[in-house]
């Protein structure tokens, strides 16, 4: 492997370690939110929680859907308490109390050090409803929303930035789901209500929901044709699973990825070029994780009750690989992806678990997104890689080793991340590192372990954790190094 300052993708925008916390089993109720839990604050919020939010230094979180936006109307999550109405939720087939809704959401996402990536509804809802709520939400006051918002409590405008434009509107499954047309057409109309209350946003329209849909490449190109002009991202999605237990072929689901990401960028330059426009579309990776664990479990919950524990897949070693490999992926194409939203955040295919009155503790997930998001900050750099290769059942020429490196020029510290994929030997590395010269190893963290099906529990919180035990020496600028059988690797150069 090269790594040279010279070879730069581009800055690292932070919000390429964003969440989200959609209103979906327990993710709001008995995940962030819980009154009467021994931990939760003077508003329901639980502390143990955010301190976990907080040790992953999550710079964004989607907020409040996913599926539930579609069907969602903001106006019953704001205002007094008592007056807030139960409502079906036709997403996930609950119900939605509304408790918490958007001031107490951003008021949590302050105490967690997080903006607020807002959804708008389309699906149920258009560009009035859309307009009427980010008055309420950004407008400073002297008009009718505006001035709710500080009725309510909120004197100070939310002020938030980055606003998607609904959700899989391409999904069947989705509440109000449209054609290409028919939601390019919405969404620049909404578009341009929402820049006219407050040009200072940034919006994101909807991409496919994933790669396998019918539609994916025209669907993206039809709506580019509407929105170009108004939208400033295009949404991507991705959930991997390991169904027929192939490790082999899971951990090398992110040469999809890889694949998935160039062909949206071509097809955004394609759009660029025809309208010869001078604007490059960047993209919001805004949902992408493992998830598969729970399907099984999610269609015993019964119907209509308030936060069942719905897609709460427990996460193994062998996920937090591919997790690894996916924010490898994201780093590679630092230089258009600009937003990414682990989904989700809490409870909900999420790195952190809480029990309803119980402990809260860090999935295998977690660890991965935690050192990418506190050590992956500054310049990603293109490392130039000769590995070696293996076939699957699902994929040829899959490459051992899988790595990216981020150089931080203001502390002068290269962080190099690094997965073997490999079940069963250790992979040698050499990394010629010019100019690191004179740099020496800060520390080598290793996530690795004799189970890949290993999993961290209530009972068990720490059965899969980092350890420091990482083997890597560097000398004149050559570092070498064995990565473990199938093994997340951060190597910090100071
Ligand atoms: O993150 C869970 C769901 O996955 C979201 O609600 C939806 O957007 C996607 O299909």
């Amino acid at each position: 492997m090269i790594v040279d300052k010279e070879f730069v993708i581009g800055t690292v925008d932070p919000r390429l370690y964003g969440s989200f916390i959609e209103h979906v089993g327990r993710a709001v109720y008995g995940g962030i939110y819980e009154p009467g839990h021994p931990e939760a604050d003077e508003r329901g919020f639980r502390r143990d929680v955010i301190a976990l939010v907080r040790e992953l230094r999550v710079p964004i979180v989607r907020y409040p859907g996913g599926n539930f936006v579609s069907g969602y109307e903001w106006e019953d999550g704001v205002g007094p308490a008592a007056a807030r109405k139960r409502r079906l939720d036709l997403a996930w087939a609950a119900v939605e109390t509304n408790e918490v809704g958007t001031n107490e959401f951003a008021s949590w996402a302050e105490k967690v050090g997080a903006e607020v990536m807002m959804a708008v509804n389309l699906g149920t809802r258009g560009p009035a409803d859309a307009r009427n709520l980010i008055e309420y939400c950004n407008h400073p006051g002297g008009t009718y929303w505006s001035d709710l918002r500080r009725s309510h409590g909120y004197e100070a405008p939310h002020k938030f930035k980055t606003w998607c434009l609904g959700n899989e509107m391409d999904g069947p499954w989705q509440i109000g789901g449209k054609t290409a047309d028919e939601y390019g057409r919405a969404a620049v109309e909404t578009a341009k209500l929402m820049k006219w209350v407050d040009p200072s946003i940034e919006l994101v329209a909807c991409g496919s929901s994933m790669r396998d849909m019918p539609t994916f490449g025209q669907w993206e190109d039809t709506v580019l044709d509407h929105t170009y002009d108004q939208v400033d991202y295009l949404s991507l999605h991705a959930y991997y699973g390991n169904r027929k237990d192939d490790t082999a072929s899971f951990v090398a689901k992110t040469l999809e990825m890889d694949d998935y990401i160039h062909s949206v960028i071509a097809v955004c330059d394609y759009a660029k070029a025809k309208k010869r426009s001078k604007k490059t579309m960047m993209l919001s990776f805004d949902e992408w994780n493992v998830w598969y664990h729970s399907a099984d479990a999610d269609r015993q919950i019964e119907r209509w009750t308030i936060a069942p524990p719905r897609i709460e897949d427990a996460y193994t070693l062998e996920d937090a690989i591919v997790v690894g490999c996916m924010i490898i992926s994201l780093l590679k194409r630092a230089d258009r992806i600009r937003m990414a939203c682990i989904a989700q955040l809490v409870n909900v295919i999420a790195p952190i678990m809480t029990a309803n009155g119980g402990d809260a503790w860090r999935q295998t997930i977690f660890y991965p997104y935690m050192h990418a998001s506190l050590y992956g900050r500054g310049v990603s750099l293109k490392p130039i890689i000769r590995s070696p290769k293996y076939d699957s059942a699902a994929y040829t020429d899959v490459p051992y080793l899988e790595s990216a490196a981020v150089y931080d020029e203001e502390s002068e510290q290269l962080t190099i991340f690094a997965v073997n994929r490999d079940l069963k030997e250790g992979l040698e590395v050499e990394a010629d590192l010019r100019q690191f010269a004179g740099y020496r190893i800060a520390e080598h963290l290793v996530l690795d372990g004799p189970d890949p099906k290993a999993r961290n529990t209530e009972v068990q919180p720490l059965r899969v954790t980092p350890h420091a035990g990482g083997s890597s020496e560097l000398r004149d600028g050559r570092l070498r190094t064995i990565l473990p059988k199938l093994s997340w690797n951060v190597i910090r150069l100071t």
